[in-house]
């Protein structure tokens, strides 16, 4: 498979920034709000060098925070070339320490670290914190603490365990800040990043979702040429159906969109994504009914990993069979996102493209050049593309929906159309009660599981023997550790009701109050 440009190949019209990755907790939050102040920004490995820092002709770079100290063996060095490029320098943290030791201050470990809410009390604002009042609080999180400025600088601040909390110097472009301006618990963080990019970097801020769209669609139509065309799989999430939507600004009916159906969607969702590519957008569509196909796969099959494979491989014959149809269709769109590309190598060309991310994660065979548009933008950016091309809310805010579907959570025995039913509808009524409780965009996901339990009730007069529903909410930012949503009782009260009331088989509802670690988000 050959792997469409990467970030690095691209031309671009707009003012960028270099974020450089220390490996601190919210490297990423950097980039984004970077790019919420209208500069685009890619959050690069810090030992990607300065010749390639500077072959992106960066208005700026930041340097973000870690968890070493500069002290430490094998900490992350900074690299001296970075600072005689002649494009200005922000240190964040790690990097405020990296910069002060380089350049002759004297930075120490402190007895004590300084951890959260702290207080700021400027002297000078200079440049880097201009238009933010003399006392404000910041957020703190280090050991290591820079004593003096180094020769030549300003200190600027000071907070209650750090004396140089933030440095400048206007001649060498260099300036260094202790607390982190990418947290809401620095209020005045966005207008130091404003001045760092706007003042000091002279970006004229015109970034915006917007631009996002016409690049894309240049993009597209330069890979794509004009008569090329292209495929792609729709999953009915956001991120494959805003990938089809902006390809098919791009070259139109050029843009085939293959739909399949194995039968493990929510409910109503393969019609809805069928109406919305079909009747709204007008994006030529095949939509395939292969439920008999998936279930009849899937038949007596419990094991959870064997599962996924089946209907990973269930899910790539059909697309083929209907791939080779198209047979000049040389073009398959994707919607990998920059998460992704972070997370596998910071887009430094290392475009590993995990399976979890793929729809169905197709083969490596496949004869096709990838198109992949939303390959520079963060999640909420992709939402926010959806909304500007007009796709329904319901679609933009979807919640991530595993690529196995329902299947996975039928839990201990065989996926068949019955059960698949009963936890439809189930799953049903839960999204309805928390959409209708204003919830549904709060939490990262919320679902239903049907495990193979059955336990004794009464309903009316009779002795019941039904299934059992377990409830699954969970807060989340990456799924990488999420919380048990503290779901209000009366709400759970309704949920429970409908279910029992409405689903003639539950007999039980039960909630599950297992955070991730240690448990996982999905049951298998
Ligand atoms: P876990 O259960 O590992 O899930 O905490 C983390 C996130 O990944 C989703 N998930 C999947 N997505 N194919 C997918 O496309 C899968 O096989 C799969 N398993 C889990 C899960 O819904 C959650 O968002």
């Amino acid at each position: 498979m050959t792997i469409g440009d990467d970030l690095d190949g691209v031309r671009r019209d707009v003012d960028e920034v270099v974020v450089l990755d220390y490996g601190g907790q919210y490297s990423q939050l950097i980039a984004r709000r970077v790019r919420e102040c209208g500069v685009f920004s890619e959050l690069l490995p810090h030992h990607i060098g300065a010749a390639e820092v500077a072959r992106r002709q960066p208005k700026g770079v930041i340097l973000s925070g870690g968890p070493a100290s500069v002290y430490a063996d094998g900490a992350p060095p900074l690299e001296r070339e970075l600072l005689e490029l002649g494009i200005p320098v922000l240190g964040i943290c790690y990097g405020m320490q990296l910069l002060a030791l380089a350049l002759g201050g004297r930075v120490q470990g402190a007895e004590i670290g300084e951890f959260g809410r702290s207080q700021l009390s400027i002297g000078v604002s200079g440049r880097l914190l201009a238009h933010t009042p003399e006392q404000q609080t910041c957020w703190m999180s280090h050991r290591d603490t820079v004593f003096d400025a180094p020769p030549g600088f300003t200190a600027l601040a000071s907070s209650t365990a750090s004396p140089v909390a933030a440095f400048e110097s206007l001649e060498r472009q260099i300036y260094g800040i202790q607390f982190h301006p990418e947290v809401v618990h620095t209020p005045y963080g966005q207008q130091v990043l404003q001045n760092f990019l706007i003042d000091i970097c002279r970006c004229d801020g015109s970034w915006s979702i917007s631009s996002v769209i016409e690049e894309q669609v240049r993009r597209i139509r330069e890979q794509v040429g004009t008569d090329g065309r292209a495929i792609c799989g729709l999953s009915g999430g956001v991120d494959s159906t805003v990938a089809a939507l902006l390809v098919h600004q791009a070259i139109g009916e050029r843009l085939t969109c293959v739909f399949v159906d194995g039968g493990l969607m929510r409910k109503n969702e393969g019609e809805q994504v069928v109406s919305a590519f079909r009747d709204h957008f007008h994006v030529p569509l095949i939509a395939v009914d292969a439920e008999d196909r998936f279930l009849g796969a899937l038949a007596g099959v419990t094991d959870p990993e064997r599962k996924r494979k089946v209907i990973g491989a269930e899910f790539i014959r059909v697309f083929e069979a209907e791939a080779a149809k198209l047979q000049d269709a040389k073009f398959l769109v994707q919607g990998t996102l920059y998460s992704d590309v972070i997370e596998s190598g910071g887009g430094t060309g290392a475009a590993t493209i995990k399976s979890h991310h793929n729809v169905g994660g197709l083969p490596d065979d496949l004869e096709f050049e990838l198109v992949e548009p939303l390959r520079t933008l963060f999640k909420d950016e992709v939402r926010q593309v959806g909304a500007e091309l007009g796709l329904p809310e319901r679609f933009v805010w979807r919640q991530p929906f595993p690529g196995p579907g329902l299947a996975i959570r039928i839990v201990g025995s065989e996926v068949n159309r019955e059960r698949l039913d009963v936890l439809r509808e189930a799953d049903a009524i839960l999204q309805d009660e928390i959409r209708a409780a204003g919830m549904y965009r709060e939490l990262w996901q919320s679902f239903c599981v049907l495990p193979e339990i059955r336990t004794v009730g009464v309903q009316g007069d009779e002795r019941t023997y039904g299934n059992v529903i377990a409830i699954r909410a969970v807060t989340s930012d990456d799924a990488m550790t999420a919380d048990w949503a503290r779901l209000p009782y009366d709400l759970l009260e309704r949920i429970s009701n409908r279910m029992i009331n409405e689903i003639r088989s539950v007999g039980r509802v039960v909630l599950d109050i297992t955070s991730k670690p240690p448990g996982t988000i999905e049951w298998e």
